[in-house]
């Protein structure tokens, strides 16, 4: 019964001396930001190119018109939602010692987790093409299409990873390193299907970590590594797994 491996989870996790978490778009869809893939899934109604590298170098004013519609108009309203705060709240109970995030919305940080590894970049930051210069997203910025560096005048880019970029170093490398490190991975929201992230719960599991997982449906990790599924939202489960969590450590003082 799922009641039962909610708890089952909740004892590992408190039991456990260090735990990662892994999100993917699924987390933040209760915020009212749709997934990537599926048939509500941003891909259904945007073309993926726009945020492919080759495509934006092409013709940056074209990608960020979308951009700019995308990520910074319609979702700029949304707020972390309760499986966000649950994350942080595990973080400062120290039930969670790392979170790894696919999504580059800046809701964990905004719920207050501080251990957090952004594996995609963030969409709070923009990034000079040429010169590596770091500018934070204003209104003013975004006003003129595409956004020109101040020092040099080459294009700016978000601070994301678009499809054909390599990851940012040093996040691939702590991110592996927790592949190691961590006794359980607490997978939430991602169908795994982006490589080289959906890499990383395969890695852990090689190492002999547990995989706990929550998604409203099966993903590519389901019926391949995951060793406690949780069926249901993330809002849902992280609010009862939290709720659990505190119980027992009330029970263990
Ligand atoms: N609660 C839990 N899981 C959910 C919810 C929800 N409320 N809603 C959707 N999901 C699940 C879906 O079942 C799916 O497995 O979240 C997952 C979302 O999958 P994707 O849209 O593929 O998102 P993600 O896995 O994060 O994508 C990875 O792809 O386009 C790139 O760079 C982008 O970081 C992104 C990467």
């Amino acid at each position: 019964m799922l009641e039962d491996r909610i708890q089952q989870a909740a004892e590992i996790i408190c039991s456990a001396k260090r735990v990662t978490a892994f999100t993917g778009a699924g987390i933040s869809a209760e915020s009212g930001i749709p997934p990537f893939r599926g048939p509500d899934g941003l891909w259904s109604r945007y073309d993926p190119e726009t945020l492919d590298i080759q495509h934006f170098q092409r013709d940056p004013l074209k990608s960020w018109i979308t951009i700019r519609e995308i990520f910074y108009e319609k979702f700029k309203a949304a707020s972390p939602n309760a499986a966000h705060l649950a994350l942080a709240d595990m973080e400062a109970h120290d039930h969670l010692h790392c979170l790894i995030t696919q999504n580059i919305d800046n809701l964990h940080h905004r719920a207050g987790s501080s251990n957090i590894i952004e594996y995609h970049g963030s969409s709070r930051r923009l990034i000079c093409t040429y010169c590596e210069r770091l500018y934070p997203v204003t209104l003013e910025i975004l006003e003129y299409l595409p956004p020109p560096c101040t020092e040099c005048g080459h294009v700016l880019k978000p601070d994301f990873v678009f499809f054909g970029e390599p990851i940012p170093f040093q996040a691939h490398r702590e991110a592996l390193l927790e592949t190691q490190r961590s006794d359980i991975w607490l997978i939430i929201g991602t169908t795994g299907e982006v490589y080289p992230a959906a890499t990383l719960p395969v890695e852990a599991k090689a190492h002999g970590k547990r995989i706990i997982e929550i998604n409203i449906s099966p993903s590519n990790y389901t019926s391949q590594i995951t060793d406690l599924f949780l069926q249901g939202t993330a809002v849902s489960m992280m609010s009862e797994l939290n709720k659990r969590i505190h119980k027992l450590d009330q029970l263990h003082g």
